[in-house]
């Protein structure tokens, strides 16, 4: 009661009106509002709300999530050869050689398949431009001579990320050794590539 009367005080204090005349007053603008937006309707919506609901649709299937074949052994791989795991063949795998150890960096597409920002990367041997950071191509290669204890303990860093995150699948050899060394495990492995 006590809350009543204080409403009709202030109803009184602030708009003159008595409450009776204060909610009919409000009431008749609410009617007035929602009569007046009832002619702005849009034609769509009219004509969905006029049509019977539409039927359930059926569901689209979510895209399959992308799935990297398993990594597969590669054993030796001579530098050339690795040029053709850079993602220009979406059938292989893509590899990439840090201090002469090959990665299946396949799970890592987005990084380094065709697009990605660390594409170059693949398909290369990587270490020198990991030490430096460098984005030079020239860099695309296993010399580490001239480089001081932070490059090497850069490139350290990134060996073990890489070792951690990504199946190790071969090593790079030189033509040389590898014409001698071959065994028919290893042929056999990167027919089965091919
Ligand atoms: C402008 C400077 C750079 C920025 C802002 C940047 C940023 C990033 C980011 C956000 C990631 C993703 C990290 C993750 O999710 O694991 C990444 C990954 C990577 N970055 Fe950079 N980066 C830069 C420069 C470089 C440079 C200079 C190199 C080497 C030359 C490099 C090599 C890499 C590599 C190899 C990966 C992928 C690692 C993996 O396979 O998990 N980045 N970078």
């Amino acid at each position: 009661m006590a809350f009543y009367s204080a409403l009709a005080e202030s109803i009184d204090a602030y708009t003159g009106l008595s409450p009776v005349a204060f909610f009919t007053i409000v009431a008749l603008m609410v009617g007035v509002y929602f009569l007046v937006s009832g002619f702005f309707v849009y034609p769509e919506d009219e004509a969905a709300s006029k049509s019977s609901p539409p039927p359930p649709q059926q569901q689209a299937p979510p895209p399959e999530p992308f799935v990297p074949p398993e990594p597969v052994q590669v054993g030796d791989i001579t530098l050339e050869e690795l040029q053709a795991y850079n993602g220009s063949d979406p059938k292989k795998p893509l590899l990439m050689a840090i201090k002469g150890q090959v990665y299946d960096v396949s799970i890592g597409r987005l990084f380094y398949g065709p697009g990605g920002a660390y594409s170059f990367f693949a398909g290369r041997e990587t270490s020198r431009a990991l030490a430096l950071m460098s984005f030079d191509p020239r860099d695309l290669n296993s010399d580490l001579e001239d480089l001081n204890e932070a490059e090497l303990e850069v490139l350290h860093d990134w060996e073990e990320k890489f070792k951690e995150k990504y199946v190790k699948v071969g090593q790079i050899v030189s033509e040389k050794s590898k014409d001698g060394n071959e065994d028919e495990n290893s042929k056999q492995i990167k027919e089965n590539l091919e």
